[in-house]
């Protein structure tokens, strides 16, 4: 067996150096280029980062290929089956599953930490009533770090854990009032009562004027849909919060910045994208018409909630929110022809050359919004469902990273190709 390292020889200029090989417990070994600028003078380039690890974690593994994806060793397949999202948070969060009294005292604790304080209330009088609740979810979760300035020394282990606390519990009161603000609706106070879950869909749709009903189908959802949004590695908001954390920026600000990353199209974003989609096809009979301009390279249209960076394979998500969408959709008694044209058009695409051929499969957006409107929430509020799910991935990945004392700030470079250094020409003289 040779040696644990990799010879990167300049041919311009025959100098080389052996870099280590860095290898972990699954998924393909790294070359530890840190030391390539100082030994070689030259950067490694890969935008998008193709091909690029950028930390050490221990919280999850995606295996692309096999369609595999762990939550600290867990098979999500398991955890779907078995646990609830805030047993997920704990396993996320401390690294094992809890024991029966640390699952009981979590969940107290983040009961008890889901109020706001009654001065954000305000805050939402200055956003637009038609804002899209992504935005305000960004300018709310930001502004949390002007509340709650007692737990924003990150060298300070509690105060990590208080703000992870804060922002699990917090995240559900301030999207659920987002989407009263929207209404024009007074907004729901949290009950102590109630699961996590629970609380949610009490604070969208109670009043104070009548009995509100939870439908136990509905909050299984919903519990569902969040633990599978959880975590998933280092993708573009996770890696938003690493990079906006490392320059030692609060909790807060860091997350709001995850926020922000989340929404777009290409990624958070698709869920909603993928409903809008599937309404603009409008019927099976169209489908083929829309998988055309998908193939079509000069067309910009894309299959909405299909295809992954990672996943060459089916989104082991996907499968769990397919099947799931039959048991919802069943239960609320809701006959949903936009499930027919996912259905049919999951089928379609997965017998033709072009999305076998690119490895193009159905990813975790493209089924989540047909089990988000069984339980009626409304389509602009899908991506904000996926940020409360996703929220307890990115501070504890955040955590992981300012834990280590190694931490860095994060720093990029660049392959510089603009003009080459020239001289001022004074106005007149342009
Ligand atoms: N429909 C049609 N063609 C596609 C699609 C799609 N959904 N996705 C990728 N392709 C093609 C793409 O045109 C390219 O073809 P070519 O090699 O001929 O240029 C090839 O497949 C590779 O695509 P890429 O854009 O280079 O791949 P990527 O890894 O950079 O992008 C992606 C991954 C998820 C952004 C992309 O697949 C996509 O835009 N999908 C639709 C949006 C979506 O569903 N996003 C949710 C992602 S999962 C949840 C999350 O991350 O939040």
């Amino acid at each position: 067996m040779g040696k644990d390292t990799v010879t990167i020889i300049d041919n311009s200029t025959g100098k080389s150096i052996e870099v280590p090989i860095k290898r972990g417990t699954h998924g393909p070994p790294l070359m530890d280029i840190g030391k390539l600028y100082q030994e070689l003078g030259m950067f490694t380039y890969d935008p998008g980062f193709v091909a690029t690890g950028s930390c050490e974690s221990k919280i999850t593994f995606i295996d692309g290929e096999k369609g595999i994806l762990l939550y600290r060793g867990y098979p999500i397949d398991q955890l779907a089956e078995h646990s609830s999202f805030l047993e997920v948070c704990y396993l996320l969060l401390y690294g094992e599953l809890p024991l029966d009294n640390e699952l009981t005292n979590f969940e107290d604790m983040i009961t008890h930490h889901t109020m706001l304080h009654e001065g954000l209330k305000d805050f939402y009088s200055g956003f637009r009533r038609d804002a899209h609740p992504m935005a305000v979810m960004v300018g709310v979760v930001g502004a949390l770090s002007a509340f709650y300035h007692d737990s924003l020394d990150i060298r300070n282990p509690t105060h990590r854990e208080i703000s992870a606390h804060r922002l699990i519990a917090k995240l559900p009161t301030i999207a659920a009032w987002a989407y009263r603000f929207s209404r024009g609706e007074p907004f729901a106070y949290p009950k102590n009562s109630l699961s996590y879950s629970e609380n949610f869909l009490h604070m969208m749709y109670s009043f104070p004027s009548e009995d509100y009903e939870i439908n136990p189908s509905a909050a299984k959802a919903l519990d569902l849909i969040f633990l599978l949004h959880a975590d998933h590695e280092q993708n573009a908001s996770t890696s938003t919060v690493r990079l906006a954390g490392s320059s030692q920026a609060n909790p807060f600000a860091g997350i709001s910045a995850g926020v922000g990353a989340l929404w777009g199209p290409a990624h958070g974003g698709a869920n909603e994208a993928v409903i809008n989609m599937l309404s603009t096809i409008g019927d099976v009979s169209h489908i083929d018409k829309y998988v055309k301009k998908a193939k079509d390279s000069n067309d910009p249209f894309r299959l909405m909630g299909f295809g992954h960076r990672v996943y060459k394979n089916y989104d082991p998500r996907a499968a769990i929110i397919r099947k799931a969408c039959y048991d919802v959709l069943e239960d609320m008694k809701v006959d949903d022809p936009l499930f027919d044209i996912a259905l049919k058009l999951e089928e379609i695409a997965l017998k033709d050359d072009y999305f076998i051929s690119k490895k193009l499969y159905p990813n975790v957006d493209f089924y989540s919004g047909i089990i988000q409107r069984a339980i009626g929430i409304p389509t602009n509020m899908f991506t904000v469902v996926f940020t409360i799910g996703r929220c307890v991935g990115w501070i504890s990945q955040w955590n992981e990273m300012t834990a280590d004392p190694a931490m860095k700030i994060g720093r990029p470079r660049q392959l510089y190709v603009g003009h080459a250094k020239r001289d001022y020409v004074p106005i007149h003289h342009r």
